[in-house]
């Protein structure tokens, strides 16, 4: 069994014990902000951006969780320091926050005291992540839009990062079904949106294009690309794109937290001839630069070392 610690509440309880009541609000409605962040080296990266983006989540859905950002941060560190000695040292970490609004109120017999928000921090070894997802550093990933449309701002803003999560897993149920394909949903007037679990760019020339910041998450990956692509001297635009510009593009790619970028090596059935292409290239090599780990290299041991990993860590 896991000796893995979580922060659930107001104190750390090992993983095997760590449970959300049925009659939270995040199991009735998804009602539950989250972030997902990760270890370089063992540090976190960007945790600041993630609980900024973790609070306006929170203030979005109305929830006061009653723990400042700053004790947020701190609990957060805490828990990798817990958890740090249960792995390798070169082992890294996915951090996760989950807040919820804690139990519906109609149910507050069945709890003693006053309802509280639910607070879970949990990390988890990069190495099933990365280790599973490496062959997509060589391959590349095939992106297709599917039947599912995103859920436009002025509904449920997508802004904020919530367990309200139905669309995206429409889109994955049909990307499976259509050949496996990474789905990046349309909005409602046929623009680009973002993936189940990335955001898109395109690569037009020396101009890095991606959705401008209405229908999506802004993921914390997709600014640290847009920053270090001027900083390479492209021109980024976020616009509006669709399927259109997307088959013109010479280069697409994707972003996210645990595998950072990753190439696409065809959209919608049209593939890149010259894939992963130069621009990617060059973005990949400032990204490993700037996070000081070679992530790439890193995911591919992972994934060496995973089956055995696997082996030892079954209960
Ligand atoms: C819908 C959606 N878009 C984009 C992203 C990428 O965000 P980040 O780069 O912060 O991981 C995520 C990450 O989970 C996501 O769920």
């Amino acid at each position: 069994m896991s000796s893995r610690q979580v922060f659930l509440n107001d104190r750390f309880v090992p993983e095997s014990e760590a449970r959300v009541s049925i009659f939270d609000s995040a199991l009735m409605f998804g009602d539950m902000a989250f972030e997902m962040t990760r270890t370089f080296g063992g540090e976190p990266f960007c945790l600041r951006e993630h609980l900024d983006r973790l609070y306006a989540s929170l203030d979005l859905l109305e929830i006061d969780c009653g723990m400042s950002p700053q004790r947020m941060d701190e609990v957060s560190r805490e828990a990798l320091a817990l958890n740090a000695e249960t792995e390798a040292e070169d082992v890294d970490w996915q951090i996760m926050h989950n807040v919820s609004r804690g139990p519906l109120g109609v149910y507050r017999s069945a709890f003693a005291g006053e309802l509280q928000p639910t607070i879970t921090i949990n990390c988890w070894p990069l190495i099933t992540h990365t280790g599973s997802f490496a062959p997509n550093y060589d391959t590349g990933i095939d992106v297709m839009i599917p039947a599912q449309q995103a859920v436009p701002a002025h509904l449920v803003d997508p802004k904020a990062k919530t367990r309200s999560r139905m669309h995206y897993q429409m889109a994955n149920l049909q990307a499976a079904r259509g050949g496996g394909g990474w789905p990046v949903l349309l909005d409602g007037d046929g623009f680009l949106c973002e993936g189940t679990g990335n955001n898109i760019f395109l690569v037009h020339g020396e101009q890095l294009l991606t959705p401008e910041p209405r229908n999506i998450l802004l993921g914390v990956s997709r600014g640290v690309t847009i920053e270090l692509a001027k900083k390479i001297g492209l021109d980024v635009r976020e616009c509006n794109l669709g399927r259109y510009e997307a088959l013109q593009a010479d280069e697409i790619f994707c972003t996210a937290t645990t595998y950072c970028l990753v190439h696409a090596r065809s959209f919608e059935g049209k593939a890149f001839d010259n894939a992963p292409g130069p621009v990617f290239q060059r973005l990949l090599n400032a990204w490993i630069e700037h996070a000081g780990v070679d992530f790439v290299a890193q995911a591919r041991d992972y994934h060496e070392r995973l089956p055995v990993w696997e082996a030892v860590n079954q209960t």
